[in-house]
């Protein structure tokens, strides 16, 4: 499989069986044009994150996975969405998703409560890959590094409402990964970090740090 960085936390995994859209915002890359999506997760409400994902829901007939209360959101505006929760791995044709508990916030642009934060582990292709949404450090981390031993982690690095380089640093050596893509910071002014000082940290633990330009793709 590859992954695809669109901005901010916005990644596209190209699959064997189609394209998987995570957290769609858009506004970074105007450029983008969804093609042969099959499937979009959205980790929570905050507009930087559900960004485009109804939109395109629609436009592509692709179903959204989202806790309950999102997805039923997500329904009522019109598109495809399958309400899920923290529990079991969620199968697709191209292998599972397993949503655990993120610790933010989490509400609709138009400010309905749109149920828990979720971080999201996957398994594409084989490839075990945990997008962390918005969150700070937290132990649902180890318990996702024990039974799932993911390869690649994304993680948030911009401070402020996240995780900061520092934070996201001690979240790379709990999760155990190989590599990490840092995500979620520059976007604006509020989540400035350096990634270089992210890869540094990293790198003392063995650990490499991928540093996406916006629509790069690095195949795993
Ligand atoms: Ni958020
Ligand atoms: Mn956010």
């Amino acid at each position: 499989m590859q992954i695809k960085y669109l901005g901010h936390s916005a990644f596209e995994f190209i699959s064997q069986s189609g394209n998987i859209l995570v957290d769609p915002f858009l506004a970074a890359n105007p450029s983008y044009t969804p093609k042969n999506i099959i499937n979009i997760f959205v980790t929570h409400g905050h507009g930087d994150h559900l960004g485009s994902a109804i939109e395109i829901a629609k436009s592509q007939n692709s179903l959204i996975t989202a806790i309950f209360e999102l997805a039923g959101y997500c329904q009522s505006k019109g598109a495809p969405a399958n309400g899920i929760s923290f529990g079991s791995k969620i199968k697709f044709p191209w292998g599972w998703a397993l949503f655990t508990p993120a610790f933010h916030s989490s509400s609709t642009p138009d400010g309905q409560y749109a149920g828990m934060p979720a971080s999201i582990l996957f398994e594409i292709d084989g490839v075990r890959i945990y997008h962390a949404g918005d969150t700070c450090l937290n132990s649902e981390m180890d318990i996702v590094r024990e039974y799932y031993s993911p390869q690649i982690a994304l993680l948030p690095i911009g401070g402020h409402f996240t995780m900061d380089e520092e934070q996201a640093a001690i979240a790379a050596k709990k999760l155990g990964v190989k590599t990490v893509i840092p995500m979620h910071y520059n976007t604006f002014d509020a989540i400035a970090a350096n990634p270089e000082y992210f890869k540094s940290l990293i790198s003392k633990s063995g650990q490499s740090a991928e540093i996406m330009e916006i629509n790069q793709v690095l195949p795993f």
